[in-house]
């Protein structure tokens, strides 16, 4: 049965949370475990369905995980590494995009590796191009069977050149989880440079790679041939720093977060503030608050960093229903990130979607057929409805909606939620929301 969460919208958000580890730095520090000789202990992990599933994976590959989740602390010991059977990888795999990073640590290690469906959020095609092609050009050979990938290594993977189409974050940390251990230097041109990805490195780079970034998001590895484990404290999760933003104001709250980073944060809090909202940065704390009046139209382009991220666009969206005037948001990074606001209409938002490149550039998507840019006409009052999660970040938007909302709302298929966000019912709960779970 698909979890239910009854909601009494209409109340301010008021309180203390705290965030932990960012959920997409966490699961791709877990996958640079398996490069180690020596166990590796990572701190700061939340208890969030991706981080089980990528233990999962782990273990179906004969690494022991320990997980102490009052402490967030992850211990894994990666001294027997063996091939996992395909069927159970298929099977553990379905909700999350993390199985593809396996392949080069496996391919170090065992010469083999096994890339199944890919799961994730339903936001755009997600295709896995770029990193096929990346692990070919290291030497890897892919064959595509029925039930997915399955590579294999000749010998140890050579360094290579690579150009990224698009700075792909996924694409970088394969070639980064692939380069550190290939024979000879890897040079990475457009690569991603976002701070999950400099956590990367630095846990990388203690475990001994050789790993420089320049300005000009080249990224540059020299092979070694052995790394040890590493132990580290995991960066807060932004996205989910920002969502609990992005809460305050739409429900006309003051949320305090504790954990949340001003300087991975920094163009979100730019936007927050152009938009009416008002926030005080504590020493290990962000204030989030909406001061009073009427909250103020944006144009908005979401892009790579240091741009504005697309995972905090949905969250806000919601916010801008509450903005005065015309509103316009441009998504450039994913396609189909829109989905979400059909709810928000049937809530009583004024949203309409274009394909156009509206308000921004002409990005990738613009001759296509993707409605990839949104108009919010607002202020507009939100009321209760029935409301199906569609994906995580949507997902949440919906919730902040019901929130806002007068009157009672359902939302059915909350479970996604837990995916990425830690405690989030305990959290609800600590802000004074009338929430209720109806079934689970
Ligand atoms: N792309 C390709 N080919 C590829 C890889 C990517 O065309 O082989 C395209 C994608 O279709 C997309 C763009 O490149 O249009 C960027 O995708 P990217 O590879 O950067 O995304 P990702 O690594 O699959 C991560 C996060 C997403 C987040 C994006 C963008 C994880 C596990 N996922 O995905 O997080 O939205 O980067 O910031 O780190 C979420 O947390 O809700 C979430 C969806």
């Amino acid at each position: 049965m698909s979890s239910v969460l009854r909601v009494n919208g209409g109340r301010p958000l008021q309180g203390t949370i705290t965030v932990r580890g960012a959920k997409n730095f966490v699961s791709k520090a877990m996958v640079a475990a398996l490069l180690g000789s020596t166990p590796s202990t990572l701190r700061q992990v939340p208890l969030i369905r991706d981080v089980d599933v990528v233990s999962g994976l782990l273990s179906l590959h004969g690494v022991q995980v320990d997980y102490n989740q009052a402490e967030g602390v992850l211990r894994m010991d990666c001294g027997n590494v063996r091939l996992a059977d395909e069927h159970e990888v298929n099977a553990h795999a379905g909700s999350s995009r993390i199985p593809i990073l396996f392949c080069g640590p496996l391919l170090h290690r065992l010469g083999e590796a096994f890339i199944p469906d890919l799961g994730g959020c339903a936001i755009g095609g997600r295709p896995i191009d770029f990193h096929l092609n990346t692990l070919q050009s290291f030497g890897a050979s892919i064959e595509q069977r029925e039930n997915g990938y399955h590579l294999r290594a000749p010998g140890r993977l050579k360094g290579t050149q690579v150009e990224l189409p698009y700075p792909s974050i996924g694409a970088t940390e394969q070639t980064l989880l692939t380069a550190v251990t290939a024979q000879g230097l890897t040079e990475l041109r457009n690569a991603a440079v976002e701070p999950e990805i400099m956590d990367l490195v630095a846990v990388l780079q203690k475990m001994g790679a050789i790993i420089s970034v320049d300005t000009d998001r080249t990224i540059r590895v020299e092979g070694v041939e052995e790394l040890d484990g590493y132990t580290h404290t995991a960066l807060s999760d932004r996205i989910e720093a920002a969502s609990w933003a992005a809460a305050a104001l739409a429900t006309g709250g003051d949320i305090t977060v504790n954990g949340a980073n001003q300087a991975d944060m920094m163009t979100f809090l730019n936007t927050f503030r152009k938009v009416g909202g008002a926030f005080e940065i504590r020493d290990d704390a962000i204030r989030f608050f909406h001061p009073g009046g009427s909250l103020n139209s944006i144009v908005l382009e979401t892009n790579v960093h240091p741009g504005f991220m697309t995972d905090w666009q949905q969250p806000l969206v919601v916010a801008l229903t509450q903005a005065d005037g015309l509103s316009i948001v441009h998504e450039t990074v994913y396609e189909n990130r829109f989905g979400f606001t059909q709810a928000l209409r049937d809530m009583g938002a004024n949203i309409q979607v274009y394909r156009e490149c509206l308000g921004g550039l002409r990005c990738r998507f613009g001759a296509k057929n993707y409605y990839h840019s949104a108009v919010i006409s607002g202020p507009t009052p939100l009321k209760g409805a029935d409301i199906v999660v569609p994906d995580l970040r949507g997902g949440f938007s919906h919730l902040i909606a019901a929130l806002a909302a007068q009157g009672q709302s359902t939302v059915t298929g909350i479970d996604i939620i837990n995916r990425g966000y830690e405690h989030f019912m305990t959290k609800l709960a600590a802000l004074n929301a009338d929430v209720e779970m109806v079934a689970s």
